[in-house]
């Protein structure tokens, strides 16, 4: 049953609800490149609530919303009291008494289960420091896309290993049955409680976990994952960040060693791959980098699936508001 429940972690659901929510969204991209019209949420009204700044998370909720049927309203950190004059349970109480659902981009994962708890409508977690769940639906539909399956793969992340990213991709791989080995130096490996989450999942699903330092381990990958090494709220952290993760920046020769010819590279975007943002420049003058997590040959290389990867946020998010929002009949899962 998906209707009227919030997506704030991967572990609210279940191996066969993320399963069918990713199903959903493969049958709702073929919807849409088949022009069908597919309004489940016509008439409803979207709260798109955002601390953090954003491109695809923001464009994929406001054009699935719009495909749907319904009608987003950007609540952005400079249009609404939020954050500085009322606190989130009052706005939590204010926005479900007037919209139908809530997105929450922000900073603490105790803000959006709070906007869940005190709101009464569903509240889809958009990015917190902690997790990135509508990315992982996009993610793993991708490589299902690609490989057919994703049970019994190999996804190997290479960066920064306690972010919201390398949590999310941890803990839903444990519960999907996907493999997952973490590489990061010791210093930025995932927290314990999120290895103790994960380790618990995957006694169930039979998902090998490993948590390494050590580069040899992207041997006989099949997805080579890395992100940002400074987060969004951590920018003051960029000189120790680049100390200690550029030598596990994902080049070409680490990519070869993983002696898989169909292994994919993936990537949450943004991306800092070339000298063509503000930020990189401004490192770029600082300290003569030119590309940080991943090389621009990888970055555009044939294995790279980072755009499609991309394009799949509108439709997995799309299946999300759809099946916890829509009046749909969805068999048991
Ligand atoms: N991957 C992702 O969440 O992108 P945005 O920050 O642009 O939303
Ligand atoms: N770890 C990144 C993910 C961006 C989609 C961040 O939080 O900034």
């Amino acid at each position: 049953m998906f209707q009227g429940r919030s997506l704030l972690k991967e572990v609210d659901f279940t191996k066969e609800e993320l399963a069918y929510l990713i199903d959903f969204a493969i049958h709702l991209k073929k919807l849409k490149q088949a022009n069908i019209p597919h309004q489940y949420l016509a008439g409803k009204n979207i709260a798109l609530l955002f601390e953090k700044t954003s491109t695809r998370t923001r464009s994929a909720f406001t054009v699935a919303a719009n495909d749907l049927g319904a009608h987003p309203e950007f609540l952005g950190p400079n249009d609404v009291q939020f954050g500085k004059k009322e606190s989130t349970a009052d706005t939590a109480k204010v926005l479900g008494a007037m919209f139908d659902g809530i997105q929450f981009r922000g900073f603490k994962q105790k803000d959006v289960e709070t906007l869940a708890a005190a709101s009464g409508v569903p509240v889809w977690n958009g990015l917190t420091d902690t997790w990135h769940p509508t990315q992982m639906l996009a993610d793993f539909m991708t490589i299902k896309e690609i490989f057919g399956d994703y049970t019994g793969k190999h996804l190997v992340y290479i960066g920064d290993g306690r972010n919201n990213m390398a949590n999310s991709l941890l803990v839903t791989s444990a519960i999907l049955g996907v493999h997952i080995t973490i590489i990061a130096p010791e210093s930025l490996q995932p927290e314990q409680n999120i290895q103790d989450l994960a380790a618990e999942k995957a006694a169930i699903s039979g998902s090998q976990l490993t948590i390494t330092a050590d580069l040899a381990a992207v041997k006989g990958a099949d997805v080579i994952y890395t992100d940002v090494w400074v987060s969004m709220g951590e920018e003051d952290q960029y000189d120790q960040r680049l100390a200690q993760l550029l030598p596990y920046q994902v080049n070409a020769a680490l990519f070869n060693q993983t002696g898989n010819k169909d292994c994919i590279f993936m990537h949450c975007l943004p991306a800092f791959h070339d000298l063509e943002t503000k930020t990189m420049v401004d490192i770029h003058q600082k300290t003569g980098l030119t590309e940080l997590e991943v090389t621009d040959e990888v970055f555009h290389s044939e294995q790279s699936v980072v755009f499609q990867e991309a394009e799949n946020r509108l439709h997995s998010i799309k299946a999300v508001m759809a099946a916890t929002l829509g009046n749909l009949f969805i068999p048991k899962v």
